[in-house]
């Protein structure tokens, strides 16, 4: 999944570049710097030396070192003095000029810490907010696996507003699950009564019918990207998967996706619910009442609300994992 949210210590991670919230001076500090200094040795700060400093929202590049990861990006935040000193331009240039570093280097994988969120005081939720959109909008045009690394749990803050109604959403559908099954049951019984009372009207012709039965899940996903008059590109890109995952599915007509896979197809296509039960069951799976992931992407798509990042955020924030493989 080419955008991850987890909760890792980023001194810890194999990737080609770990991100560095440092201060002008660029000779260590406290926080994840002192952490990153720490583990990555001597020999970091010796060549930080030599980078004179660093300017509010610039990047510079360095060795990884005794790091597991090959780079470090060093970038220095703005400190938040309540919004009106341009601390989100400076904060949005962090992100921004560290990620121009690692296409200049030809890095595949990099890993963010939450710039500016901790000693430099940052309002938490801003920084998530900005860390987010930079990151999602590069991935719209770039390829490369990014982590947003999430330190502690304080860290991650869901807004209120939202994180409410889906954990109502949560306590109606996925505690009713048993009374649901009972009430469907009923529903089952009635429509069987009242269905020999109605003339059966056919919506679509028998053919059309047996044609949608035969198809493979990846023939249906490639005529629903027709139907909605969307890309491939646009399509695994909003849905968060790799590339060489959605050309395996475009080429292998009997490919079997994950149930995640799956799901993040279905918000990347914007379908209602019918249209992802739908597809679910074309790749053999159903939405569950038993499992709030599921649960939570059956609000979202009540909502209408298809916007992916905000759907990993609350992912993570109730379940720990987030849509895309
Ligand atoms: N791994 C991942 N994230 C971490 C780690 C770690 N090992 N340690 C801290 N963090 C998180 C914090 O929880 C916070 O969310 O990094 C985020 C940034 O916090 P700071 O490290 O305090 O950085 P910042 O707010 O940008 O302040 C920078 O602090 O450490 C000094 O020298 C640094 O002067 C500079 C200032």
């Amino acid at each position: 999944m080419p955008f991850e949210i987890i909760r890792a210590d980023i001194t810890k991670l194999s990737v080609d570049a770990i991100v560095n919230a440092a201060n002008a001076s660029l000779l260590g500090g406290g926080g994840v710097d002192g952490a990153i200094h720490r583990a990555a040795g001597p020999a970091l700060l010796a060549e930080c030396r030599t980078l004179n400093g660093c300017l509010t929202g610039e990047a510079k590049i360095t060795k990884g070192y005794q790091l597991p990861a090959k780079y470090v990006i060093h970038t220095v935040g703005p400190i938040w003095e309540g919004g009106e000193k341009g601390e989100a331009k400076l904060l949005k240039s962090c992100y921004v000029q560290s990620l121009n570093l690692a296409v200049a280097h030809k890095l595949e994988s990099i890993a963010f810490p939450l710039i500016s969120s901790g000693a430099y005081g940052y309002p938490k939720d801003q920084a998530l907010q900005m860390a987010i959109t930079v990151i999602s909008d590069f991935l719209m045009h770039n390829d490369m696996m990014i982590y947003l690394v999430v330190y502690d749990q304080k860290a991650f803050v869901l807004s209120e507003k939202l994180f409410a109604s889906v954990q109502a959403f949560i306590d109606l559908h996925y505690v009713e699950e048993h009374a649901l099954f009972n009430q469907r049951r009923f529903e089952k019984i009635r429509s069987c009564v009242t269905e020999s009372q109605h003339e059966y009207k056919p919506s679509r012709s028998l053919d059309d019918v047996m044609q949608e039965l035969q198809e493979t899940f990846s023939e249906h996903l490639l005529r629903l990207i027709d139907l909605k008059g969307k890309t491939d590109v646009e399509t695994y890109k909003r849905a968060n998967i790799d590339r060489r995952l959605f050309s395996k599915i475009r080429s292998d007509k009997y490919y079997k996706p994950s149930k995640n896979t799956v799901l993040s197809l279905a918000i990347a296509l914007e379908l209602n619910l019918d249209e992802t039960k739908d597809i679910l069951q074309k790749a053999g799976y159903a939405l569950s009442r038993s499992s709030r992931f599921d649960v939570i992407i059956e609000y979202f798509i009540n909502e209408g609300n298809y916007d992916i990042f905000e759907i990993n955020e609350t992912l993570f924030a109730f379940e720990k994992t987030t849509l895309g493989v």
